[in-house]
């Protein structure tokens, strides 16, 4: 079950699987992705990214650190960088005792993820970047980032919501699935503001992550969106040109939030992956060849 007062969902059994959402939203985009891996034998963990200057706070402990822990969080709501949010994943994986994982990001999750290999390669068994670019932001992205973050600081997150919408999502979507687009909405204002404004500063203080690209040997699924306007073709043919063990999906009419959008077929494509990667199978079939 989720558990509502928790700054993560922690469901099922067996491998982990961390999945990281996207800018505005929240865990519960991965809602159809908890139910159906951890009724196949998965554990799923999915947290809330900007929650996570609480979690610094939690993982602090004492009376002593706590207020330094305050201190922390504070800051972090000012920048939430890519870096202390991948920090904040391994804190968490050591809380909840996993110690390797299958890491699955979207769009700001996957900049996250880019982070997270490069600090903690030794603890992922395989990578699923969705929606996801290497390139770092120029200076008219780092410009409009902080205007909007200021914006999303005096007037919340409704203009937001009215903004993205129609980006985030393919046009078949938009017209014949207003239960999904209903969900995406009330997900974005559901955000909390400050959150949302120190992800958008950390976002424009992000790295180019092209050079990782190189030293990524875990297996890895790229999945693209083909309707996808925020991401193009492109960012992920290149990922997929630069990670040695990759390969790439495209998924028909579905936008930036694939998931949201064709949730059964992201799903089978994501389940094919995932035990292709599992490290038992892989000791097995290297053995077997
Ligand atoms: C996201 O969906 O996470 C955002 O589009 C990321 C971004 O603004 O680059």
């Amino acid at each position: 079950m989720p558990h509502p007062h928790r700054s993560y969902d922690d469901e099922g059994d067996g491998l982990a699987v961390i999945l990281l959402h996207g800018y505005p939203f929240n865990r519960s985009m991965w809602r159809e992705q908890i139910d159906f891996l951890s009724a196949r034998g998965y554990r799923v963990v999915a947290p809330d990214l900007f929650e996570m200057s609480d979690k610094l706070q939690l993982v602090a402990g004492s009376v002593e650190r706590e207020t330094e822990g305050q201190r922390q969080a504070e800051a972090c709501r000012t920048v939430l960088t890519m870096a202390s949010m991948a920090h904040a994943v391994a804190a968490s994986m050591d809380e909840l005792n996993i110690d390797r994982v299958i890491i699955c990001g979207l769009s700001m999750g996957a900049y996250v993820a880019f982070e997270f290999v490069h600090l903690f390669a030794n603890r992922i068994h395989a990578l699923v970047l969705a929606g996801a670019r290497t390139q770092g932001p120029d200076e008219d992205e780092k410009q409009s980032r902080e205007q909007q973050a200021r914006r999303i600081l005096t007037e919340g997150m409704a203009f937001v919501a009215d903004a993205m919408l129609p980006n985030l999502l393919a046009p078949r979507t938009l017209a014949e699935k207003p239960d999904v687009v209903s969900r995406v909405r009330e997900m974005i204002l559901r955000t909390d503001a400050r959150g949302a404004a120190a992800a958008q500063r950390g976002m424009a203080a992000r790295r180019d992550y092209s050079n990782d690209l190189a030293d990524i040997d875990a297996p890895t699924l790229i999945i693209a969106g083909r309707e996808d306007t925020i991401r193009k073709p492109e960012d992920a043919e290149y990922i997929q040109c630069g990670i040695t063990n990759s390969r790439l999906e495209s998924i028909d009419d579905a936008g930036h939030l694939m998931n949201l959008e064709q949730p059964e077929i992201f799903n089978r494509v994501l389940l094919g992956f995932i035990r292709e990667a599992e490290p038992h199978r892989r000791i097995f079939i290297h053995t077997l060849l």
